[in-house]
């Protein structure tokens, strides 16, 4: 069957992690302690030590996904292994670790796409300063920040800033704040986001000062969401729901300024956030370059149920969905939906820097995985991004969530995302050999025929 080609040439694939959730070493290289070092552990999860041990063994993962013909793989840069107690001299042996890794992907073909932070801030900074709470922080990131791009700025074109940066209302602990001494929390809330929005900014002017050829992105973890029935309450209701998970982010992002749907709200219940002098000029000024999402899964809003059960209020169950193990629904329309409605919105390239699916998996006797249901999801969601591409949307690149097997957002390791079975429990590490799954080389064809196979 003849096929017409729609992906782009030069098409970023690959996978995508984070620095905690893949590296363990959590104590080497001079390495001081971040907030994911000091989180409780849940029972029978793992703790954050050795998650698959990538410090001591990215030049064998990097040769795993070389073989699987990847040219981009993101990743993040632990704060703590630069500036140990995120403030005061550089560490040199953190600096060279990424440089090594940088040059170890670039050397196979890879380029790093680059994440400044993953909710993994330096710990002393949560205590001294009650995270970005506070300004100081905020100074402190733009410093970290410039001494990162100075370094590696010929080895590193595509930047994020924060990680899922719309969850900064919801989870502001991700950000190192503690609401509990706070006279008004809300207002507190909407502060932090503030810092966060300016953190942002500084670091696209920084980027852009130090590496003008340097693309920098704002990036939210997209929850496509529907009204319940067509009923108008619902309508608006979720129109809410989005304009406060999603919209409000990529506005400020793309547009560099509050939207009024926010500032009308924030007005009447008198908790705007304190803009200093710049503030408002530094947002204008500093723009995005392309916009990033990841993409799991959808939900639906209906204005009848109000509760916090999630990160939108008024979620109800979709009856044409099937959810994964954790309750999550499976929506590769739902991604379709979401890149028009950013594309029509913003005019901005956009790079899916995650989408993917967690599974309990065991090894079988041949040594491998049948994941069927990973490549069925991949393969659907791929499918979607192609037809909103032939529908003229400006897309750059598609990252799978995980690449190897990972430690999840909750240290659950038997959540695995990987195309390569990463052998060791949540307790016993076992050896950490790594066994290609089905969907390795399923993947590795997607690729090496830029997506004509889906
Ligand atoms: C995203 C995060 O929310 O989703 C990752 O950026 C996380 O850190 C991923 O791992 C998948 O979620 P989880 O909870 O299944 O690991």
């Amino acid at each position: 069957k003849k096929k017409t080609t729609i992906i782009p040439k030069n098409f970023l694939w690959g996978g995508a992690v984070t620095s905690f959730q893949t590296e363990g070493a959590w104590n080497e290289g001079g390495k001081g302690l971040s907030l994911v070092d000091a989180r409780p552990i849940k029972e029978g999860h793992s703790d954050w030590k050795v998650a698959v041990d990538f410090y001591h063994r990215y030049k064998e993962d990097i040769l795993l996904f070389k073989e699987m013909g990847f040219n981009a793989y993101r990743t993040s840069i632990s704060w703590s292994r630069i500036f140990p107690d995120g403030e005061g001299e550089a560490n040199e042996e953190g600096l060279k670790f990424y440089d090594d890794l940088f040059d170890e992907m670039i050397t196979n073909g890879i380029q790093p796409v680059i994440t400044l932070y993953h909710f993994d801030l330096p710990l002393a900074l949560a205590k001294k300063y009650n995270g970005f709470a506070s300004r100081k922080v905020v100074d402190l990131f733009d410093h970290y920040a410039r001494t990162v791009f100075k370094r590696y700025s010929h080895k590193v074109k595509y930047w994020l800033t924060f990680n899922e940066q719309n969850l900064v209302l919801t989870k502001p602990e991700y950000w190192g704040v503690n609401l509990e001494q706070a006279e008004n929390k809300e207002a507190l809330l909407y502060q932090v986001a503030h810092n966060a929005f300016i953190a942002h900014a500084k670091a696209v002017q920084s980027l852009h000062e130090i590496v003008p050829e340097g693309k920098m992105a704002g990036m939210v973890t997209y929850l496509t969401t529907y009204p319940n029935t067509c009923k108008p309450k619902d309508a608006i209701a979720n129109m809410k729901a989005k304009e406060w998970l999603v919209d409000f982010y990529f506005d400020v992002f793309a547009h560099g300024e509050y939207p009024t749907y926010i500032t009308s709200d924030l007005k009447k219940k008198g908790i705007m956030p304190i803009f200093e002098e710049e503030d408002a000029k530094l947002l204008k000024e500093n723009t995005v370059d392309y916009l990033s999402i990841s993409y799991y899964q959808s939900q639906t809003v209906s204005s009848d149920k109000q509760n916090n059960e999630s990160i939108i209020s008024g979620v109800t169950p979709n009856p044409h969905l099937k959810t994964n193990e954790w309750g999550w629904a499976i929506d590769p329309i739902g991604l379709r939906v979401c890149l028009k409605d950013m594309y029509a919105r913003y005019r901005l390239p956009i790079f899916i820097t995650e989408n993917g699916i967690g599974v309990k998996e065991t090894l079988n006797e041949q040594g491998t995985v049948e994941d069927d249901y990973r490549i069925s999801y991949l393969h659907e969601h791929i499918k979607q991004m192609k037809l909103a591409i032939e529908e003229g949307v400006d897309i750059i690149g598609y990252l799978t969530w995980g690449s190897t097997d990972l430690l999840s957002s909750g240290g659950q390791f038997e959540k695995r995302y990987g195309f390569v079975f990463v052998d060791r429990g949540e307790k016993d590490l076992k050896d950490l050999k790594r066994y290609k799954k089905k969907s390795f080389n399923w993947y590795k064809e997607v690729i090496a025929s830029n997506g004509e196979i889906v």
